[in-house]
C-alpha cells in the first residue's frame, strides 16, 4: 500500500505546531497503524530528518499508552465498525485503502498538553488514580478467596469497568475533554466488590474533585466517549458515578 500521513509535528509543549505531510510506500496490510509509523520513522532516520515521536508500550491493546486521534476519531474509532473497537497498536492497515490520506492528531485535552508531535502528558489520570482508586487492605495472610462472596451480577459488572485500560480516548473524543468516562468505570470496578466499600464514599468525591482540579470538562451526556472507547466501557458507569456522588455528599 501507498499512503500520505499528515501528522502533527510539535517540537515541545510550548512550540506551535502543525500538519506535516509524508508519503509512506510499501506499507503491508497486516502492519500494525504503529508498525506503519515505525516504517515512516526509519525512512525519516535515513534521510537525516527528526522521526515522529508517538507513545507505545505493550503493543497489545492492554496498556493504553499507545492513543492518537485518527481521522478525527480517537484510535480511528468510530463505535460503527462491526469488528468492534480497538487500540491504535491493534488497528491494523488493512482497515485502510491503498492511496488514502490519513491525518495523525494527538489527543486534544487542556488536561492532557502535547509533549511533542503526538505524545501528551496523560499523568493527569495517574493523579485520579492516587486520590482514591485504591482498596484498604490489611497486613497479614491473604484471606481466603471465598470469605468475600460477590453477586454475579456484580461481579460482572466490576470487571466490564476493570477493562478500562486509561488510554484517554474518552477525553479526546468529548466536545467537553471531560473525563468521567474515566473516573466512572474506576469508580464502579471498586464500588461494586465489598473490598471496595471502606473508601467507597471519599474515592468518589476525592476522584471527583481532582478530575475537575486538573481541568478536565463536564460531562454533559453526549456519549461520545462510550462510542470511542477501545474498551466499551458502558456509557451508565456515568450515571453511577453520580449517584455515588449524591450519596457521598448526603454521608
Ligand atoms: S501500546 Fe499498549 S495499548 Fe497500545
Amino acid at each position: 500500500m501507498k499512503l500520505t500521513v499528515k501528522i502533527w509535528r510539535q517540537d515541545g509543549p510550548a512550540a506551535p505546531g502543525k500538519l506535516v505531510t509524508y508519503e509512506v510506500d510499501d506499507i503491508s496490510e497486516d502492519m500494525s497503524f504503529l508498525e506503519m509509523l515505525d516504517v515512516l520513522n526509519e525512512n525519516l532516520n535515513d534521510n537525516g530528518e527528526e522521526p515522529v515521536a508517538f507513545d507505545s508500550d505493550c503493543r497489545e491493546g492492554i496498556c493504553g499508552m499507545c492513543g492518537v486521534v485518527i481521522n478525527g476519531r480517537p484510535h480511528g474509532n468510530t463505535g460503527e465498525d462491526k469488528h468492534g473497537n480497538t487500540t491504535t497498536c491493534q488497528l491494523h492497515m488493512r482497515s485502510f485503502n491503498d492511496g488514502d490520506t490519513i491525518t495523525i492528531e494527538p489527543w486534544r485535552a487542556h488536561a492532557f498538553p502535547v509533549i511533542r508531535d503526538l505524545v501528551v502528558d496523560r499523568t493527569a489520570f495517574d493523579r485520579i488514580i492516587a486520590s482514591g482508586g485504591f482498596i484498604s487492605v490489611n497486613t497479614g495472610a491473604a484471606p481466603e478467596a471465598h470469605a468475600a462472596p460477590v453477586e454475579k451480577k456484580k461481579a460482572d459488572r466490576s470487571f466490564e469497568a476493570a477493562a478500562c485500560i486509561g488510554c484517554g480516548a474518552c477525553v479526546a473524543a468529548c466536545p467537553n475533554a471531560a473525563g468521567m468516562l474515566f473516573v466512572g468505570a474506576k469508580v464502579v470496578h471498586l464500588g461494586e466488590l465489598p473490598q471496595g466499600q471502606p473508601e467507597r464514599w471519599i474515592r468518589v468525591k476525592a476522584m471527583v474533585a481532582q478530575h475537575d482540579g486538573e481541568g478536565f470538562g463536564g460531562c454533559t451526556n453526549i456519549g461520545e466517549c462510550s462510542a470511542a472507547c477501545p474498551k466499551d466501557i458502558p456509557l451508565d458507569v456515568i450515571s453511577t458515578l453520580n449517584k455515588d456522588l449524591r450519596r457521598a455528599m448526603v454521608h
